[in-house]
């Protein structure tokens, strides 16, 4: 089946099978590989991406279902060649071990930033309760998103 989607501002077209997940399409279909694949059950968060601007695991969406949808993955998140304020962070703060799971956190704390600028450690566990690490014990993310959040309400003020 042919689905029609908008991805990171761009209109594309995708053959996928009808039960193909919307990760597999984007990965396999559509060539962005940022989204990744390790669970394919919802347990893990690192297929994060937007479907019309709500944090979803593509993994448990159908492609069919994201039809004439807005979808934004983490490779969209900040223009060619620049990084977004969180990425810029989660390098900083030594966030990164194998990356795996990088390209979830980041969109989930990307997320988190959007609807609120200056969450309080509850509300920055709670939005990242939904994403596993194999490798860095959690402290250097938290670290990583506080950064992230002051940076962002510092550009804010100007
Ligand atoms: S791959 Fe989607 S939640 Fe793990
Ligand atoms: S950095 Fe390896 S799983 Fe998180």
């Amino acid at each position: 089946m042919l689905v029609r989607v908008r991805v990171n501002g761009e209109c594309r077209t995708a053959e996928v099978w009808p039960g193909a997940s919307l990760l597999a399409m984007l990965r396999d279909s559509l060539g962005l590989p940022g989204s990744k694949d390790a669970c394919e059950q919802g347990e893990c968060g690192s297929c994060s991406v937007w479907l019309d601007g709500i944090l979803v695991c593509a993994c448990l969406v159908l492609a069919a279902q994201a039809e004439g949808r807005d979808v934004r993955t983490v490779e969209g998140l900040a223009p060619e060649g620049h990084l977004h304020p969180v990425q810029q962070a989660f390098v900083e703060a030594g966030a990164v071990q194998c990356g795996f799971c990088t390209p979830g956190f980041i969109v989930a704390a990307a997320d988190l930033l959007k609807w609120n600028p200056s969450p309080n450690e509850a509300a920055i566990r709670e939005a990242l309760s939904g994403n596993l690490c194999r490798c860095t014990g959690y402290q250097k993310i938290l670290e990583a998103v506080r950064l992230a959040a002051s940076r962002m309400q510092e550009a804010d003020r100007g």
